[in-house]
């Protein structure tokens, strides 16, 4: 580590020091999900679990709520409610990373960490759209004897070794085994402005070829970010983050898109089909998710409970606090009649405390983080959260709807709705400043953020005949 580096490392521990442990003095730091110890987080990078411990790297911007240059963040834990903080094991310091260590993944084996990420590189120069030149989008190999340090890296591919129709926009690989052999999927955008997936194989896991193009008959959108894909139930599935799609009827309301394809047939060949795209989460707060393989065989998916280039319609009031943005809580993936659920992972039943019945049509103050589950529904029902949040099914019209009636609670967030079929259980998990509701054992999901004025969260469920129990959680201890 060269002295600079080192000074970077330190600075960053001088600026992050108290804040973990001062979370309960701001109204909004969240109880029970990763965050940025100060500054900025996105994506989850590098999920893995790695000699009996669950590790989660993230996109972070410790100088900038904003976000900026991105580091690595790293957290670990071997239950995922207690979690430790390590600080940040990747740096951009070298050439080939040094306007930014991008998103990427974790290959675990021969009890080590083979890191894969985007080493992201601006060139100085004024007639550069950093789009179609500019731009350097390494592929780094970096590794890790024990999980927390990194003892080299090293720059694998760059875009000379990509197909010569792409932009300079190719990155965010995610790496897996396969048949004894190693296979990479990175995001990309053509030059004709269509969102594609490279995928490449490897036998060393650092020679790498190139294989094939995954993309859809139809274009979706001009750029597809943080690409995954994995085997579930007997069905391969594609997750990746569009940009650049129109909203189409309660569709794509977001700026940008996170959502997968069941493929049918071979992907490492032309044999394939993608049939249609689903989204993953109809909030207003969700983005670049990636999933992994655990001990005991879960398919998990943590996403980025945010998402980028959105603050002209909303905003996170956190900013004035220092930090912007967490993950969501881990999901776990199933297929239920041909459609993936996710279901909240069930460690965090280990957070529950007091336990509530709710009756129905009456107001409840609740004075710490909670979870609620609603069953039984058969009728019209309206959940309010501070007199102003509505979630709510309509049994007629088979539309589920979260809407924020003032523009203060949501700053600036509105309505985001979906067509579902029939709404029989409700589960949401309310954390000071952020909600993530799971509708018929995570049919569809929807994930926000909201800012309340006070800690305590007055709550009124209208309806005739449901089930509600409420649960107060305890938070997560970081250490
Ligand atoms: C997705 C993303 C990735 C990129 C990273 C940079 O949010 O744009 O494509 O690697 O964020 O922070």
């Amino acid at each position: 580590m060269n002295s600079l580096t080192r000074h970077l490392k330190k600075s960053i521990e001088l600026i992050e020091k108290d804040c973990l442990k001062n979370k309960d003095l701001d109204l909004w730091k969240l109880g029970f999900h990763l965050m940025p110890p100060i500054g900025w987080l996105n994506d989850p990078n590098g999920l893995c679990f790695f000699k009996g411990e669950y590790h989660i790297f993230f996109q972070y911007s410790p100088f900038n709520p904003n976000g900026e240059l991105k580091f690595w963040g790293h957290y670990k834990s071997k239950d995922l409610i207690n979690w430790e903080y390590l600080g940040v094991p990747i740096i951009p310091d070298q050439t080939f990373d040094c306007h930014g260590a991008y998103s990427g993944s974790t290959l675990v084996e021969d009890e080590k960490m083979y890191i894969y990420y985007t080493g992201n590189v601006k060139h100085s120069g004024e007639n550069y759209n950093y789009i179609t030149n500019g731009r350097g989008s390494n592929t780094i190999l970096a590794i890790s004897e024990n999980g927390i340090d990194i003892n080299s890296k090293k720059c694998i591919l760059t875009n000379d070794d990509y197909p010569k129709n792409l932009t300079c926009h190719v990155r965010d690989p995610k790496v897996w085994k396969e048949d004894n052999q190693y296979y990479m999927v990175l995001g990309a955008r053509t030059q004709e402005d269509k969102g594609i997936i490279l995928l490449y194989n490897s036998t060393d896991k650092v020679n790498w070829s190139f294989k094939n193009i995954i993309e859809s008959k139809e274009k979706l959108g001009y750029m597809w970010e943080c690409p995954d894909l994995f085997k579930l139930d007997n069905k391969t599935i594609l997750v990746f983050s569009p940009q650049g799609i129109d909203p189409y009827g309660y569709k794509y309301q977001n700026v940008y898109q996170s959502g997968y394809y069941i493929l049918e047939g071979d992907f490492k060949s032309h044999n394939y089909t993608l049939n249609e795209f689903s989204e993953l989460d109809r909030g207003f707060d969700f983005y670049a998710p990636q999933t992994f393989l655990d001990n005991k065989n879960r398919r998990i998916l943590i996403g980025w409970l945010g998402l980028p280039d959105c603050q002209v319609f909303y905003t996170n009031k956190t900013i004035q606090d220092g930090w912007q943005h967490a993950l969501t809580i881990p999901r776990v993936l199933k297929i239920i009649d041909g459609k993936l659920y996710q279901q909240p992972i069930d460690e965090l039943k280990n957070l529950r405390k007091d336990k509530l019945e709710i009756t129905s049509n009456k107001e409840y103050l609740i004075n710490s983080s909670f979870e609620l589950l609603i069953e039984n529904i058969s009728e019209n029902i309206e959940i309010i959260l501070e007199k102003d949040i509505f979630i709510e099914y309509d049994y007629k019209n088979k539309l589920f709807t979260l809407k924020f009636n003032s523009e203060n609670l949501g700053a600036g967030r509105t309505s985001r709705s979906v067509l579902l079929n029939d709404c029989n259980t409700i589960q949401m998990f309310v954390d000071y400043s952020s909600i993530e509701i799971f509708i018929n054992n995570g049919e569809e999901v929807f994930s926000t953020r909201f800012y309340p004025e006070q800690k305590n969260i007055n709550l009124k469920i209208n309806s005739n005949n449901s089930n509600n129990t409420l649960w107060q959680l305890n938070n997560f201890f970081i250490k």
